[in-house]
């Protein structure tokens, strides 16, 4: 049996590439390499973790000698490495968990990968998932693409960036077998409600204020989370070893004109007067380094692997809101104890 190495696989699109990878890959043993943070959730992953191919290992990617242990035992030929502190709110507070996590972290699984596949790097593969934040921000037009230089500016994005330079330093220096996906805005089903779109919904199921940074005129390229998980697979599989692949939606919205249709979407769904949640938007003080627009070219994918976006963003915005309205409790669950904290000092 081929064996795969999922770190960050409790986390939102961690679970969506296992669950993808679980069930369309019977043959391969899928070991879902998590240390369970505030993001991570095995709640994610109910469904598949009876699987007799799906293992869950408990591990934190900072702690270089697991990780090598891990590896040793059970030599896997793939590693898709999903695993990272990801919000940028929580960098400009925390910059230094971000270096460990994100950049320390991924040195750590290179160094195991290398080492246990020093005999010959044949039919292995090192797919590192990075965004598209590390190309910094456009104007009002342009697409970030391959060849764009990077411009990190959150240190977010900047451990991301520095994580990316080091996966293809060890391609350079060790010719380490590798490959990598910058994708831009996800959401979907299991979305942490401390980025955008899930903070919206669950403010919006309680009457309480939807809180915009800035004018609200900030731009994002939103996809649906299961689109990045085929993407992902994709270029795991098929993609071009030692090269990157743009992953975007083709969907561009303002943040404030993206609430409002939540809004609208939203008092459909909950039976409310029309207008009524759009009430509930509240503009208040900017994020520190506010990238003004996200936008990606992601033709190169398209074009070499024939991948595009399967749902239009008005569909999975619905299957959006559908999931978190039937999954109240895991919503309840995800924001009680320590996110009260963290959103009293984030909004206060
Ligand atoms: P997330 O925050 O929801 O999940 C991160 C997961 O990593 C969690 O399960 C967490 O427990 C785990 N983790 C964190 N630190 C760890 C450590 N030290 N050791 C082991 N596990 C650890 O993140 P996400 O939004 O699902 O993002 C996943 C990846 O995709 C990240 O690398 C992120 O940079 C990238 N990405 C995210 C987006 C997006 O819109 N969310 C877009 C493009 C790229
Ligand atoms: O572009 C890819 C990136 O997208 C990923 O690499 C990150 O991991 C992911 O978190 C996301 O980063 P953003 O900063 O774009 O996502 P977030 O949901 O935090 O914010 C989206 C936009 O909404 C951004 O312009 C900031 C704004 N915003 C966010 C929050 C949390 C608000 O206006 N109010 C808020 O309360």
């Amino acid at each position: 049996m081929n064996k795969l190495v999922i770190t960050g696989g409790a986390g939102f699109i961690g679970s969506h590439v296992v669950r993808q990878f679980v069930l369309k890959y019977p043959d391969t043993l899928i070991i879902n390499l998590d240390s369970l943070t505030y993001a991570g959730n095995l709640e994610n992953l109910k469904d598949i973790e009876e699987e007799t191919n799906y293992k869950f290992i408990k591990a934190d990617i900072t702690d270089s000698k697991h990780i090598l242990d891990i590896f040793e035992e059970f030599q896997p030929d793939g590693i898709i490495h999903l695993a990272a502190e990801s919000h940028v709110d929580r960098s400009i507070t925390n910059p230094l968990d971000f270096v460990m996590t994100n950049v320390v972290g991924t040195v750590n699984l290179l160094n195991a990968a290398k080492h246990i596949w020093k005999d010959s790097f044949e039919g292995k593969r090192f797919h590192h998932v990075s965004t598209d934040e590390v190309f910094g921000a456009l104007g009002e037009e342009g697409f970030f693409t391959e060849e764009t230089n990077y411009d990190p500016h959150s240190p977010y994005s900047a451990s991301k960036a520095s994580s990316d330079h080091f996966v293809r330093a060890y391609a350079d220096t060790y010719g380490l077998p590798i490959i990598m996906t910058n994708c831009s805005n996800n959401y979907g089903p299991n979305h942490f409600p401390e980025k955008l779109i899930p903070l919206c919904i669950h403010n919006i199921i309680n009457n309480k204020p939807l809180p915009i940074y800035g004018d609200g005129k900030y731009t994002r390229d939103w996809l649906f989370v299961i689109d990045h998980a085929k993407a992902i697979d994709l270029v795991f599989h098929n993609g071009n070893q030692g090269e990157s692949y743009n992953v975007g939606g083709f969907n561009e919205w303002k943040n404030i004109d993206l609430i409002k249709e939540l809004c609208k979407q939203m008092d459909e769904k909950l039976g409310r007067k029309t207008g009524a949640s759009e009430k509930l938007i509240t503009f208040v003080k900017d994020r520190p380094g506010h990238d003004l627009r996200y936008a990606i070219d992601a033709s190169k994918i398209n074009r070499e692997l024939g991948w595009e976006p399967s749902v239009t963003f008005e569909e999975g915005l619905s299957k959006t809101i559908d999931w978190f309205l039937s999954n109240q409790k895991w919503l309840n669950n995800v924001t009680s104890g320590e996110y009260q904290n963290y959103y009293e000092k984030q909004y206060k």
